[in-house]
């Protein structure tokens, strides 16, 4: 199964106190272990709301470990399992025409919540009941 951010999130939240640093170095360890060795561009401002500090509190952190590195491109997973793969089919035709240096484009399979569906995920966050509005909404927020 694909690394879900929010998972993660929640066992490391669950592992420390309260904006413990090592939890939220390990979260950013991990998070850039599961993706292809750099943390998805998305992860510190998701981390940096779970945790309830400021996102360039986090960057800071990132630029302080030199072994720690953030990634500027993004990842977006189409589900086209049984259930979600007819209703993305033609988001996955409009995702393919946004794809670029800074955004990649994947097709998965099913994500397990097929109830929420159709499901996409983006730098390892999913997002349910997805369609056209909400990845517009999505991408241009990454500025893409
Ligand atoms: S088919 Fe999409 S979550 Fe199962």
């Amino acid at each position: 199964m694909a690394w879900d951010l929010d998972e993660a999130i929640g066992y490391y939240k669950s592992q420390g106190a309260p904006g413990d640093q090592n939890a939220l170095v390990a979260l950013l360890r991990e998070a850039q272990q599961e993706n292809g060795g750099v943390i998805p561009a998305h992860v510190p401002a998701a981390a940096a709301e779970a945790y309830g500090v400021k996102e360039s509190f986090l960057l800071a952190l990132i630029r302080r470990i030199p072994s720690l590195r953030l990634s500027d491109r993004h990842v977006l997973e189409l589900c086209c399992g049984k259930n979600c793969g007819r209703k993305n089919a033609e988001l996955l035709r409009y995702a393919e025409t946004r794809q670029g240096p800074r955004l990649e484009v994947r097709q998965g399979g099913c994500m397990r919540l097929c109830g929420k569906g159709p499901n996409i995920r983006l730098d390892g966050r999913v997002y349910h009941k997805a369609d056209r509005q909400l990845l517009e909404k999505l991408l241009a927020e990454l500025g893409i």
